[in-house]
């Protein structure tokens, strides 16, 4: 039978390029295992820091050397150039983290090519990606999480008059310090800030608004911060429950980047009864979005008062050797080349479950017609 051709996507223009290399590296030796190799062909797509698409060949030197290339400048129409291959995809694999990967741009791409991909589509990608929405679909499904207010760019930098009453506005809403102000769509903790007073919130704000549009202010908490990994379409299923720990002030960039500043402790130390109110809770939160395939869900436990607040969705969330995702699957008892196999299949799942491309013209005439004659 001949195999299935799996479109490996990554790198991207994003500031998790890199990240994306090393997911990209790991899952294209989970591709080479027995078990999947004599299922899937592994086609690699490298997209630079600029956007541009590059050749397998191009791509496998960058999965071998685990380099970005180095790009100065493209022309527009470069944008809009895909290398011939992506023409003989069976099902795609998208691993790029972070703004323009993460987000449903790519998701958008992949679906006007109607060959089926990994993971969520555009809806769960998007509300998934933007911080602001993500707590609306949240608390829409009833999850707890920590108070927050959404502000705008223009709101922090279009006149300074207003500029006080807005973090008049912030604090009454907040109540006591400490805050944390990030931008809406970035990730791996890029422009987010701990403000303790007016004076940092100030400066918080202005930095929140150089990399984004749409900023959230959140109420700080203490807590421990714990993770569960989800796996499956609209029966999805969660793994043992994570928590990392780290010591500095909180999970910043460097802390997240640099060897041994993090500790994953897999499983978690909590009461079962926590661990599965986790569990049923990072299901909702996929729901909630409308992701699919895969999910990692983080939140924070208050251990003094057994809370449990809903933090964050990752829909395409690290997948090297090392990242929390994979290893919650392990512990869980799903190795790496099987999680990959797994997602493949749920892609594949979930494409068959779109419109079918008859009901594009002469199906869905005759349900309206059906409707009108219902009324
Ligand atoms: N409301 C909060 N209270 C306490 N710590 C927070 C809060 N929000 C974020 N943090 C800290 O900042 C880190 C990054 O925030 P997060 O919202 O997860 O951003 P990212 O999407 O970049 O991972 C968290 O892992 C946590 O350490
Ligand atoms: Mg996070």
């Amino acid at each position: 039978m001949a195999k299935l051709r799996v479109g490996l996507l990554f790198g991207g223009r994003s500031g998790e390029h890199e990240v994306s290399i090393v997911s990209g590296r790991a899952i294209a030796r989970a591709l080479a295992e027995e078990s999947n190799a004599t299922q899937y062909e592994t086609i690699p797509f490298y997209i630079d820091k600029e956007g541009c698409w590059h050749s397998p060949e191009v791509s496998r030197q960058v999965l071998d050397s685990g380099e970005a290339l180095a790009v100065q400048g493209i022309s527009a129409a470069a944008l809009w150039q895909f290398p011939p291959e992506t023409a003989s995809i069976d099902v795609w694999f998208p691993i790029l983290h972070g703004p323009n990967g993460e987000d449903g741009t790519i998701q958008g791409l992949l679906s006007l090519m109607r060959v089926p991909f990994v993971g969520s589509g555009v809806l769960g990608s998007a509300v998934g990606m933007d911080k602001l929405m993500m707590k609306t679909a949240f608390a829409e499904a009833g999850l707890a999480q920590v108070n927050y207010v959404g502000v705008t760019r223009s709101q922090i930098w279009s006149n300074p008059c207003v500029f006080p009453t807005l973090c008049d506005d912030i604090e009454a809403q907040l109540g006591d310090y400490p805050y944390f102000v990030k931008p809406a769509n970035l990730g791996s903790s890029v422009g987010i800030s701990k403000a303790r007073s007016r004076a940092e919130l100030e400066t918080a704000l202005d930095n929140a608004a150089s990399y984004d549009r749409r900023i959230i202010v959140e109420a700080g908490v203490t807590a421990r911060e714990v993770e569960c990994a989800v796996l499956g379409n609209d029966r999805a299923q969660a793994s043992v429950v994570g928590e990392i720990s780290f010591n500095s002030d909180f999970y910043d960039y460097e802390t997240k980047y640099t060897d041994g500043r993090a500790n994953l402790a897999i499983p978690a130390e909590l009461p079962a009864e926590v661990a599965e109110r986790l569990r049923e809770m990072a299901i909702r939160a996929f729901l909630a979005v409308d992701a699919a395939g895969l999910s990692r869900v983080d939140f924070f436990y208050v251990e003094a008062t057994g809370e449990v607040l809903i933090n964050e969705i990752n829909t395409l969330p690290g997948f090297t050797a090392l990242s929390m995702y994979p290893q919650l699957w392990g512990a869980s008892g799903v190795s790496f080349p099987q999680l990959v196999d797994r997602l493949i299949r749920l892609a594949l799942e979930r494409h068959g479950e779109g419109l079918p491309e008859s009901a594009s013209s002469g199906d869905r005439a005759t349900s309206a017609e059906e409707n009108r004659s219902l009324k």
